[in-house]
């Protein structure tokens, strides 16, 4: 049983939050100020791990195993989140998977998950989070460069996902606008993670700025949508990738 902590204290909920870009985002934030629940389905020591970070930054956190592929772990994860502290602030939906293969090959299971993660689970956790949000209210989506720029053989299936989350995210902030919420979607390239390890030596010469990106520098973005100063902007979708999809 979880205690209430009715705090003044910002609270941001990271769907996917325990290594990866997601971790580097719920530290970030921390470190803005705000306690930080996040989820994680498959990784309880990373999950654990990014929760003694976040304490050591001088935050409360807290991990939930929650698969974005089902709506009720969606759920529960911002019901926890909401009684341990209180109130919620900033919504970061990040969970997401990658599985390549040449169109033709994709199975029927495989579909569904990547639909299920990637673009239902991104519906159903802004839906649920969105109940608790107040005017001032942050929703950031972790969508893709493939969005734009589809480039590499295999990636039909995730790029559709992730063009779907930032019209999703249009859609959205015209609903939620009134309510002084904004919502925003991020739009890496490739960024150095356990998702592109065996795929980053082969990225890296299609790219201007000639690396790949590191959370931190996603994470320095997410901090300045979940900001004050990014009050004005809504419905956007921000591409970061040194230059990739130009
Ligand atoms: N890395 C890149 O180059 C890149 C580029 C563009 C976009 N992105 C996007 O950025 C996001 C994060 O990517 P990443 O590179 O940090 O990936 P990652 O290292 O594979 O980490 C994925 C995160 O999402 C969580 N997750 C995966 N499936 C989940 C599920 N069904 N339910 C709940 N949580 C789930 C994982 O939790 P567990 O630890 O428990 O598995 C983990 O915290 C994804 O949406 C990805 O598509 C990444």
């Amino acid at each position: 049983m979880q205690t209430t902590t009715h705090t003044q204290t910002p609270t941001a909920l990271v769907f996917g939050g325990s290594r990866g870009i997601g971790s580097a985002i719920g530290r970030r934030l921390a470190k803005d100020g705000s306690n930080v629940s996040l989820t994680y389905v498959s990784s309880p020591d990373r999950a654990i791990e990014t929760v003694a970070a976040i304490e050591g930054i001088g935050r409360q956190a807290l991990a939930i195993k929650a698969d974005s592929a089902n709506s009720a772990d969606i759920q529960n994860a911002v019901r926890q989140t909401v009684d341990r502290f209180g109130r919620l602030d900033t919504v970061v939906v990040n969970a997401g998977i990658l599985r390549t293969g040449d169109f033709s090959s994709v199975g029927l299971d495989e579909l569904d998950l990547m639909l299920n993660v990637n673009v239902r689970g991104v519906f159903l956790a802004i839906q649920a989070a969105a109940a608790h949000l107040h005017r001032g209210g942050r929703i950031i989506t972790i969508g893709s460069n493939t969005a734009v720029r589809s480039g590499h053989p295999g990636a039909s299936v995730y790029s559709m996902t992730k063009a779907a989350v930032a019209v999703m995210v249009k859609g959205i902030a015209v609903d939620l606008a009134p309510r002084g919420i904004t919502i925003n979607n991020i739009q890496p390239g490739p960024i150095a993670t356990d998702m592109t390890k065996d795929l980053l030596d082969s990225l890296s010469s299609l790219i201007p700025l000639q690396r790949v990106g590191e959370p931190d520098e996603i994470a320095a973005l997410v901090s300045y949508l979940a900001s004050p100063e990014s009050g004005y902007m809504t419905g956007s979708s921000l591409t970061i990738d040194g230059g990739m999809a130009l």
